[in-house]
């Protein structure tokens, strides 16, 4: 049973500055969250040894795990800060460190913007003309739809590029991530994204597309929302190789 919370967070200045540990003692409350202490830390910045600090850098915003920005490696693992409740973690000290596969920006915030340019590689969006109403969507099945829903619930947290062995922000060109391959399939799965169904085929097909997925499996597992990405990467699959063999006996 805590009496107190003891976090070690991993600080670093600015990129290229050295990293080093500091530890923070927090009594303890039941039911807190982990933005919860890093807001308590906030107000009063001072490490376990009395020692006054600069405050702590990191982001969030809806506090609900809805919008991903929260996403950081507690005890090495990444998930979100703002639904993780101290309750939830095993006895002993909770070491909190950026996101190592993107660019450091400050202490626990990293750019993910690798992550939104992969997006961009797959087509990660709908493409419509204006703001006019476009008129009734098509109809779908209702067994269509919640499989959609499943992939909609994406908040590009950034967790399943860094459990995924093969991605790298620093080398993003090597390989798209799990993130964008998702919501590839996600909209492959609607009727008016299925109209771009070459183009984003295409991007997979290319350098750092589904081929460079090593098949690790650790972005499902980690996926704070559940989204099965194994299975939208397998069927991903199918897709792109059903159009290599249609181009190759030129379907
Ligand atoms: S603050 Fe939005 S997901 Fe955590």
């Amino acid at each position: 049973m805590r009496r107190e919370i003891v976090l070690k967070i991993q600080r670093q200045e600015r990129p290229g500055a050295p990293a080093a540990w500091q530890e923070f003692r927090l009594p303890y409350r039941p039911r807190l969250n982990l933005i919860a202490c890093l807001q308590e830390i906030a107000r009063r910045p001072v490490d376990a040894a009395g020692r006054a600090v600069t405050p702590i850098a990191y982001e969030s915003a809806c506090l609900e795990e809805v919008c991903g920005s929260c996403s950081m490696r507690v005890n090495g693992v990444p998930m979100q800060a703002c639904s993780t409740l101290v309750d939830n973690l095993p006895d002993g000290t909770i070491t909190l460190e950026p996101l190592s596969k993107f660019p450091l920006v400050r202490d626990l915030i990293v750019d993910r913007t690798p992550m939104f340019e992969g997006l961009k590689r797959v087509r990660g969006w709908i493409p419509i003309e204006g703001t006019y109403d476009l008129g009734p969507a098509p109809r779908r099945a209702p067994a269509e739809q919640g499989e959609a829903y499943d992939y909609s619930r994406c908040m590009t947290c950034g967790c399943c590029m860094e459990a995924c062995p093969n991605f790298s922000g620093h080398a993003p060109e090597r390989f798209v991530g799990p993130a964008p391959l998702g919501q590839a399939y996600y909209f492959l799965l609607n009727p008016t994204g299925r109209m771009e169904e070459g183009e984003r085929l295409e991007a997979l097909m290319g350098r750092g597309g589904i081929t460079a997925c090593g098949n690790a499996q650790n972005c499902a597992a980690v996926c704070p929302k559940e989204i099965p990405l194994t299975d939208a990467i397998a069927r991903l699959n199918r897709q792109v190789n059903r159009r290599w063999l249609a181009r190759l006996f030129g379907g």
